[in-house]
């Protein structure tokens, strides 16, 4: 939810407390009791209700089936209990966050999950309560949800996932909040809020500056853009504490530039800093837990415009790494701003673990869909972590080969690379192995994010979405556990 004043879910006092947490202790009123029935174990479902209850239940023909739900009135008129139905198993594979779609309409009070629950299945239903609620509504007079919690169940560490909801809709805010609004200037400011609100420091190197300082390509996809480009970096952490680094593609708005995107293809371009904002999530999750490490986040933020001084097909550019690149397309610009970033991320010390998240390309989402979102690594630990955290925590990734028999593709006659191969096969991975010439680091991983839901599905409204945050904080917090309150 967007605080009041603020574009990224941040006020004054920190996180706006809204619809991102769960409810606390036992409150005055007593909580209405969440039965969830599932369709396919319908009698275990309504085992726990009286007998008045089971022929309400029956006189509704309420049979679990997913997305219905059936409140149960006490003696005076009030919601005793609601029954949700969570469908069948089918249903239940198809998607996740199944209370997150009763979340959404759930009116006004406190509730909890009434009967056994494993953890997992608790930890789930939790987050999914909480996405499920989330509203972009910054730009609405009035609120569109009633003011509805739910108790952390028991087991479930509430806290935890509110933190996580919370970097959840930073993401969200930032992607759904539109370009006239989140441009270059507005990715530095949420992400000098987010850095406030935890003590980071945050530094930015801003137009003419790039050229100063060595971030060509970063000015050459920005210098046409109404607000000056810019490279935002964020840093947080003990010195000594493992180094993790993560960089974003804040690409504010991508017309496409001179190659300009038809009209159909440019709709939707106010998500192409996906990459920054998911970013700029996990950096709040991470830093909010408290894990021991040294985070270190860069994010390009530019502006992909028409200008008399746009960067031209053919142009020939070169980067901080010092290799040459051929513009074949203005639109493949991705690639050029993370190319700098990267370098820059992996001079001098090199960071342990080094993770990007780019809105890079449509070739993944032909490939993939707007729910699996691909990762490419050479480090075969990291993938299989990722993997295995990714269906844990129902944030699903698919490793993506860096397959070398496509790296001539990217070597035009011209220069050293070229940023758009003729052709357009393999487009996901062939911009992959770009970024790659640019990474210098023990282990890498590249994310081409989709940033977006277009259908509703559970816990995930239409709108910007924080895609592979959560798998990547599951692989941290299994590697360096937390860091003790009173450390
Ligand atoms: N931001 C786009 C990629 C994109 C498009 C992401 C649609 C999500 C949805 C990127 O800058 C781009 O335009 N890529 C081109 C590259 C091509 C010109 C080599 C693409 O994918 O078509
Ligand atoms: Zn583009
Ligand atoms: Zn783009």
């Amino acid at each position: 939810m967007a605080g009041e004043d603020g574009r990224e879910g941040l006020d004054d006092e920190g996180l706006n407390e809204g619809t991102e947490r769960l409810a606390e202790g036992d409150g005055a009123a007593p909580a209405v009791a969440l039965h969830l029935v599932h369709s396919d174990r319908l009698e275990e479902g309504l085992a726990s209700l009286t007998e008045e209850e089971r022929r309400w239940a029956e006189a509704n023909r309420f049979r679990g089936r997913f997305g219905s739900h059936l409140a149960i009135p006490g003696a005076g008129g009030e919601i005793a209990s609601v029954l949700v139905g969570m469908g069948d198993a089918k249903v239940r594979e198809r998607g996740r966050f199944h209370l997150g779609d009763f979340a959404k309409s759930a009116p006004a009070g406190t509730y909890e999950i009434a009967g056994e629950i494993d953890p997992e299945t608790a930890e789930e239903a939790a987050l999914g309560w909480l996405l499920g609620r989330y509203r972009f509504d910054r730009f609405k007079s009035e609120p569109a949800l009633d003011d509805a919690h739910l108790k952390a169940p028991p087991g479930v560490d509430g806290t935890r996932i509110a933190q996580i909801a919370q970097g959840v809709f930073i993401t969200r805010d930032m992607v759904n909040t539109p370009a006239n609004e989140m441009g270059p200037a507005g990715i530095e400011e949420a992400a000098r809020r987010i850095a406030e609100h935890h003590g980071a420091r945050v530094t930015a190197i801003t137009g003419e500056a790039l050229l100063e300082q060595n971030f060509p390509m970063i000015h050459a996809v920005g210098r046409a853009g109404p607000e000056a480009p810019r490279l935002v970096e964020l840093t947080w952490g003990e010195e000594d504490a493992p180094a993790v680094t993560l960089v974003g593609k804040g690409v504010a708005f991508d017309t496409g530039g001179l190659d300009l995107k038809p009209a159909a293809s440019m709709a939707l371009m106010k998500k192409d800093m996906g990459g920054a904002a998911t970013a700029l999530g996990l950096a709040h999750m991470i830093m909010a837990r408290r894990l021991p490490v040294r985070l270190r986040v860069l994010i390009p933020a530019v502006e992909n415009s028409v200008s008399s001084n746009s960067m031209r097909p053919g142009d020939v550019l070169r980067s901080r790494a010092g290799l040459t690149v051929e513009i074949n397309n203005t639109d493949a610009e991705g690639r050029l701003v993370l190319a700098d970033a990267l370098t820059y991320a992996c001079e001098e010390a090199q960071p342990d673990l080094l993770i990007d998240f780019a809105t890079l390309t449509g070739a993944a989402r032909v490939a993939l869909g707007a729910e699996v979102m691909p990762y490419y690594t050479d480090d075969e630990g990291l993938a299989a972590e990722l993997a295995e955290a990714g269906r844990k925590v129902a944030d699903p990734v698919w490793r993506m080969p860096l397959w070398p028999g496509y790296e001539a593709d990217i070597e035009p006659a011209v220069a050293d690379l070229d940023n758009a191969p003729s052709g357009g096969m393999a487009g996901s991975i062939t911009a992959a192995l770009f970024l790659k010439r640019f990474v210098n680091a023990p282990s890498w991983a590249h994310f081409d994010i989709y940033a977006w839901t277009p259908k509703a599905r559970p816990g995930r409204p239409v709108g910007g979405e924080c895609q592979a945050a959560r798998a990547v904080l599951e692989v941290l917090e299994k590697r360096y556990g937390e860091t003790p309150d009173d450390a």
